[in-house]
């Protein structure tokens, strides 16, 4: 099967609310997602499995400066390779921008996403303490520097 990454569009609310409803503790709206997508700095994307949406990443980015707000994958394709695809598509097209530097949060009990963020070059440079709600737990900041960055994506 063919994984297609490609620009989040209207269409791909619905599947992308089902995804995070199955994976994330604090959901956006559609609205804040439609108004996110519509934003012409913003670079979301999503996941594509055979015409399923398997996974979705967004974000946004300032002048040199990006932020990655959310990303899942589907529970049932978890551990398949298709979050680091993801991800290093979302870098590639940050550092297409002129992003300079990107950073991402994450709650401190994350381990598997903290591992890929990790993996794919981010490193941490704080903790936010009682940042998050529902439940109440700190994030970790972690950036990713564009200086030796190589395109990573297919
Ligand atoms: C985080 C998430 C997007 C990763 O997606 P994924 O497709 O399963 O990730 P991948 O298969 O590409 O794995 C990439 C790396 O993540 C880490 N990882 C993945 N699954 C892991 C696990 N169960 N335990 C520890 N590390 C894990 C590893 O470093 C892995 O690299 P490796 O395969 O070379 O060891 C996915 O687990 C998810 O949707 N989680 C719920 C939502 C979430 O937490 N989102 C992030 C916060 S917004």
């Amino acid at each position: 099967m063919l994984l297609k990454i490609r620009p989040m569009v209207h269409n791909d609310l619905s599947g992308v609310l089902y995804i995070e409803s199955l994976c994330l503790k604090n959901c956006w709206s559609i609205e804040s997602y439609a108004i996110l997508i519509e934003n012409s700095y913003s670079v979301c994307k999503v996941a594509e499995l055979e015409s399923t949406i398997v996974g979705y990443i967004t974000g946004l980015y300032s002048l040199d400066t990006g932020d990655i707000y959310n990303m899942a994958v589907r529970p049932e394709f978890q551990q398949k390779g298709i979050g680091k695809v993801l991800l290093n598509n979302e870098i590639d097209e940050f550092y297409a921008k002129k992003v300079a530097k990107l950073f991402i949060e994450v709650r401190k009990s994350n381990t598997v996403a903290f591992n890929l963020y990790k993996e794919v070059g981010f490193s941490t440079i704080s903790l936010r303490k009682n940042y998050y709600t529902n439940p109440i737990e700190d994030a970790l900041i972690m950036i990713f520097v564009m200086n030796s960055h190589k395109k990573m994506s297919v």
